[in-house]
């Protein structure tokens, strides 16, 4: 069997359920399942897409080709995180390795930013993000000496989607598109 087995499964199985075109929320909920099914294993993940880097790397996994949804393969390397961002699309998050730390936040009329909820995603743990809900946040290694790696799915070509991150002291917004770090992608289909 094909070690990219699990992640063909779950790109297919993806790819029926934004077909079926639910109610975001339901999207997230049988999303957040098939997420968790997949991360009870994790040798179908390429060692080359687990590295890390002098930045965490996001690395796409699948983009569906109606640009429905996109897999990235987040990889923190000790102490990296992100800048406080939005997403404007929903996103699972789902923990494959290590400890990840996310904290929300709030954003006032006058733009700026509270920090609200702070939590801790462990191994096969998920969460999400929607901008129904919240969809700001920051995320970061929650290992001091030790990679962590999480697998994210979005609501829509993430890497292409013009967003925003804004700076944690003055709530200003700066708009950035984050692109891919990968220049290849697992070869899912050789295998029946
Ligand atoms: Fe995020």
């Amino acid at each position: 069997m094909n070690q990219f087995a699990p992640l063909r499964d779950f790109i297919v199985d993806y790819t029926r359920l934004v077909t079926s075109a639910l109610p975001e929320s339901e999207t997230i909920a049988q999303g957040r399942a098939l997420l968790a099914k997949l991360l009870s294993t994790s040798a179908w993940l390429p060692a080359d897409l687990a590295a890390t880097g002098p930045a965490y790397r996001q690395n796409l996994l699948h983009c569906d080709p109606l640009q429905r949804f996109s897999m990235v393969c987040f990889v923190w390397g000790p102490e990296q995180r992100t800048l406080v961002h939005d997403h404007t699309v929903y996103g699972l998050i789902g923990l494959l390795r290590g400890r990840e730390i996310e904290q929300r936040y709030d954003r006032g009329t006058d733009g700026a930013l509270t920090p609200t909820t702070r939590s801790v995603l462990t191994e096969g743990q998920t969460a999400f993000v929607s901008p129904s809900t919240c969809d700001l946040h920051r995320v970061s290694n929650g290992l001091d000496s030790d990679a962590s790696i999480s697998i994210h799915v979005y609501g829509g070509n993430i890497g292409a989607i013009t967003r925003a991150s804004y700076d944690e002291a003055t709530g200003a917004a700066r708009s950035f598109i984050s692109g891919y770090s990968n220049a290849w992608l697992p070869n899912i289909w050789n295998h029946g």
